[in-house]
């Protein structure tokens, strides 16, 4: 026998030697959940992972950076008497969003700062556009993106990464910074979102649950993608790369590698995954049963995500990783 594969997997040494991807630590996005007031708040269906205050937002922010991560994705939980239909706080300029910015960069002046464009933490009835007539307005809802995005770029975001998954938002979001004059803010766009069950736990996090009114369904399926289908992709990833997106992100992450694989087959942009809430979630109640290898598990899920093709991964276990990536 000639070939034997096994001769690369003979020491640790030589395993190391035909590694073919190491994820890092500077691949790495930590998602963090902001309210109102001070100190923080665990949340049950996400272990480990908290709503802070700004002080503790700050704290936290600090941490990250000392950890060597270089990003943090900020997710606020409004209080229910500042949510309406249309989603009228998302572009308040003294909002929580540019005052958590602005608490982030404070602590942490290096991190890279991401804020979510969407209307759903703002929303009477969880979803991510304005209601109209019974559904989901897609151009006046653009109209809203762009304002909540220039809000967010005016308070320090480097990055805007627009989740609601409406058509034209790129294009148009791009248009609105470079009016505002925020030329150097990247868009992170969440170019291929799918209508997962995987989100429920973000979605107790924030209380954004979405709720049917008036003719307007209880989901997100009106403009999340199906996750039937993944050729799709490729022309939502086309029409956002046309438009001037930065960054293409697909999310879920982990039950959706094929997707991301595919992606970035087909664009020279970086490409981001996201580990959504109920991925994570699943993996720690695993462990919390003595089932898994939290740790293990961890280390093999962002060498998946890697080998896939995403050049950066949102995941709730980035301080972990930092630790165990070390
Ligand atoms: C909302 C948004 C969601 C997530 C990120 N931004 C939820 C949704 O679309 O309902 C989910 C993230 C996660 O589950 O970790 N625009």
């Amino acid at each position: 026998m000639r070939a034997r594969p096994r001769r690369n997997r003979l020491t640790p040494a030589v395993r190391a030697l035909v590694r073919e991807h190491r994820p890092a630590v500077t691949d790495l996005v930590l998602p963090l959940f902001v309210r109102e007031g001070s100190g923080n708040d665990p949340i049950a269906s996400l272990p480990g992972v908290a709503r802070h205050g700004l002080d503790s937002l700050a704290a936290q922010a600090r941490h990250a950076a000392d950890a060597g991560l270089r990003a943090v994705a900020l997710f606020p939980r409004i209080p229910d008497d500042l949510k309406d239909a249309r989603g009228t706080r998302a572009a308040d300029p003294d909002g929580l969003v540019p005052r958590a910015v602005a608490a982030v960069k404070a602590a942490a002046p290096d991190l890279v700062v991401i804020t979510d464009v969407a209307l759903d933490p703002y929303s009477s009835i969880g979803h991510d556009g304005v209601a109209d007539n019974g559904r989901i307005a897609n151009d006046p809802t653009v109209a809203r993106l762009c304002a909540q995005a220039v809000a967010q770029a005016r308070a320090g975001a480097d990055v805007v990464a627009p989740s609601d998954m409406m058509d034209g938002r790129i294009g148009a979001i791009r248009d609105a910074l470079d009016g505002a004059g925020c030329t150097d803010t990247l868009i992170c766009s969440y170019a291929v979102k799918y209508a997962s069950a995987f989100y429920g736990p973000f979605r107790d996090a924030l209380d954004s649950a979405p709720r049917a009114l008036d003719g307007i369904p209880g989901d997100k399926a009106g403009y999340q993608m199906d996750p039937a289908n993944g050729r799709e992709a490729l022309r939502e990833i086309a029409l956002d790369e046309g438009e001037g997106a930065d960054w293409l992100l697909v999310k879920p992450g982990l039950h959706y590698l094929d997707v991301v694989h595919r992606v970035r087959a087909a664009t020279t942009l970086p490409v981001a995954a996201y580990h959504v809430s109920g991925e994570y979630a699943m993996l720690m109640a695993a462990a919390a049963n003595g089932w898994l290898d939290r740790d293990r598990c961890l280390v093999e899920t962002i060498t998946a995500f890697r080998r896939a093709g995403a050049d950066l991964v949102f995941t709730y276990a980035a301080l972990d990783l930092a630790r165990l990536l070390r």
